[in-house]
């Protein structure tokens, strides 16, 4: 197959594909890179951070593949696949426990004046009896989009003593049983909005959940809240956040790992705010859950140029 990756990958994935493989690497490639490179592929390979768009695909009249090597879509035109019959494939599963442990992570940091201490400590100065930490046991866990890294979240959540609460778009009996099973109650998003201490959001972007942290949900928060993004840019009204935060009478703090404006020389405004714990999209980074991630996408290129059968769902 003729093979374009567009965000870095698994190296040792890429070095399997090469072995059976035309592979060119073009991360994060800009409009202009990707329409260059795209035109002879049969398959395109990436993560999120770069847009694979109708103009870019259109210029490609063999592409058949796409592999998301992650979860979520919104940064690919799916109606153009759809029209054309590309096949997309995704890599949801191995991300979701990464991306649940980052959320206790920044959870953490948030609760404990993590980053406080840190950059007084660093500066000589010794914090000790000014950084007031709080428990995140007992406190109420608000999970929005419980579903495959949101009910994990509960989970740990749950274990860690916490008292979980999520919601769901479309709850059905099978996904309530199942969120029951993992120790979380299941609650209408204002509900949840209003009870959580801390409120963590798992849901993918789409129309429906854009800006669905905005000034109003932000004002119906419990007072000395904190919020946690681990879902996409652009569900969290960011300007809305920061008058929120600056205010300061509901929310006590706030950590993101995903932006509505992320890249290479982005600077969020919330940077300036010292209650604010910032990451760079990173929730599916670590070593083990790219390996596995590499492998994954090795196997559906195999399965795609014929080498492996194509396991037919049950
Ligand atoms: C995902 O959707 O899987 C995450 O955003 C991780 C990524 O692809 O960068």
């Amino acid at each position: 197959m003729r093979i374009l990756i567009i965000s870095p990958v698994d190296p040792a994935a890429v070095a399997r594909l090469r072995e059976r493989h035309d592979v060119v690497c073009a991360y994060n490639a800009d409009a202009a890179t990707l329409r260059a490179a795209i035109v002879d592929r049969d398959a395109v390979i990436l993560r999120s951070g770069v847009k694979l768009d109708a103009a870019a695909m259109a210029l490609a009249p063999d592409l058949r593949l796409v592999v998301r090597a992650g979860s979520g879509t919104d940064n690919i035109d799916l109606d153009h696949l759809a029209a054309r019959r590309i096949a997309l494939v995704r890599v949801p599963e191995p991300g979701a426990q990464a991306v649940a442990e980052l959320t206790f992570a920044l959870m953490l940091a948030l609760a404990r004046g993590v980053r406080t201490a840190d950059a007084a400590l660093r500066q000589g100065h010794w914090a000790k009896y000014e950084i007031e930490g709080r428990l995140i046991s007992g406190k109420v866990l608000g999970v929005v989009g419980a579903g495959n890294i949101g009910r994990r979240v509960g989970q740990i959540g749950a274990a860690l003593g916490m008292r979980p609460l999520g919601c769901v778009e479309h709850p059905t009996p099978e996904a309530t049983a199942a969120l029951e099973r993992a120790g979380m109650a299941l609650a209408p998003f204002d509900r949840v909005v209003a009870e959580a201490d801390f409120l963590t959001l798992h849901v993918p972007l789409t129309p429906s959940t854009r800006y669905i942290v905005g000034s109003d949900v932000l004002a119906r928060m419990k007072p000395g809240s904190y919020l946690v993004n681990m879902a996409r840019g652009g569900v969290v009204d960011e300007a809305a956040l920061h008058a929120a935060l600056v205010r300061g009478d509901r929310l006590r703090g706030a950590a993101l790992d995903v932006h509505e404006h992320e890249g290479e020389g982005r600077r969020s405004p919330l940077a300036d705010l010292p209650n604010v714990v910032l990451t760079p999209h990173i929730g599916a980074s670590t070593v083990d859950t790219q390996r596995q991630i590499g492998e994954r996408v090795v196997e559906i290129v195999e399965q795609h140029a014929g080498a492996l059968p194509v396991a037919v769902p049950a």
